[in-house]
């Protein structure tokens, strides 16, 4: 079993090949979660996830759009979740290294689509750069998070991450651990626990060696399941299975853990 739990398919760099692209996470993918970024983008990735029994999606608006959210957002997203196949709010958070939304604007939309997501007994997907103060600060404010949620490309301290995991929250890992100057990541990785670990590619975003600089698409989580892999010292097919079976159990998707082996 693999399963990127973070994509972007929707994106306009797939604009021209987007069927084919899809076909290659088909033949290499049990599932994918396509995550939105604004209305529109949580819009077309409802609308993926409707199309293809394979893809999920979540719904949600990034630091970087906070800024453009309309009034009533919350009340459209609240919408949006209805549909079956929206298995989370995603993603939501901070983006201090960009700062294209005013840091106010983007803590109080960050803080309202959590709370959304207690609401709906949802899992959540967080998006941190650059803002890992203010994301734990509020993290502990809103906190409990029964039904959990996920620190998407995981880049903070190992201190960080067991803060995350004691809030019931999993880190993922995405194509940065795979580049040569990784650093910490690299040691995090080693040491993050098989059972609080999910893979990702972040496409077309964050491509893993040994594409990196090219486009990035689903099926290059392998790399990052090989790398991890080679990290942790353990057969590459068992950390994408273990990968796997918590991103089912996190996003409640109706996939048997054991269906393919
Ligand atoms: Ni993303």
């Amino acid at each position: 079993m693999l399963i990127d739990s973070h994509a972007h398919l929707d994106n306009e760099r797939f604009n021209e090949d987007q069927t084919q692209v899809i076909a290659r996470c088909e033949e290499k993918l049990t599932a994918v979660i396509n995550v939105g970024y604004d209305l529109v983008s949580s819009g077309r990735s409802v609308k993926l996830a409707d199309s293809y029994p394979f893809i999920y999606a979540a719904v949600g608006i990034h630091p970087h759009d906070a800024k453009e959210a309309p009034e009533k957002y919350l009340e459209q997203l609240r919408k949006m979740a209805e549909h079956p196949k929206v298995v989370a709010i995603g993603e939501i958070g901070l983006d201090y290294y960009y700062d294209l939304s005013p840091r106010d604007i983007q803590k109080k939309v960050f803080r309202e689509q959590l709370q959304l997501a207690k609401e709906l007994n949802k899992p959540f997907i967080i998006h941190d750069r650059d803002a890992h103060g203010d994301i734990m600060q509020i993290l502990r404010e809103e906190a409990p998070y029964p039904a959990g949620g996920v620190m998407h490309c995981f880049s903070a301290s190992w201190e960080i991450a067991q803060e995350c995991m004691k809030l019931g929250l999993y880190i993922s890992l995405a194509g940065p651990v795979t580049f040569a100057n990784a650093g910490k990541l690299k040691d995090i990785a080693e040491i993050v626990p098989l059972d609080r670990l999910l893979v990702e590619t972040d496409c077309p975003y964050l491509t893993p060696v040994p594409h990196r600089g090219k486009r990035n698409e689903p099926a290059y989580v392998q790399y990052v399941v090989d790398h991890v892999a080679r990290l942790k010292n353990m057969d590459a097919q068992e950390l994408a299975q273990r990968a796997a079976e918590n991103t089912i159990r996190l996003f409640g998707l109706p996939i048997k853990p054991m269906a393919d082996g």
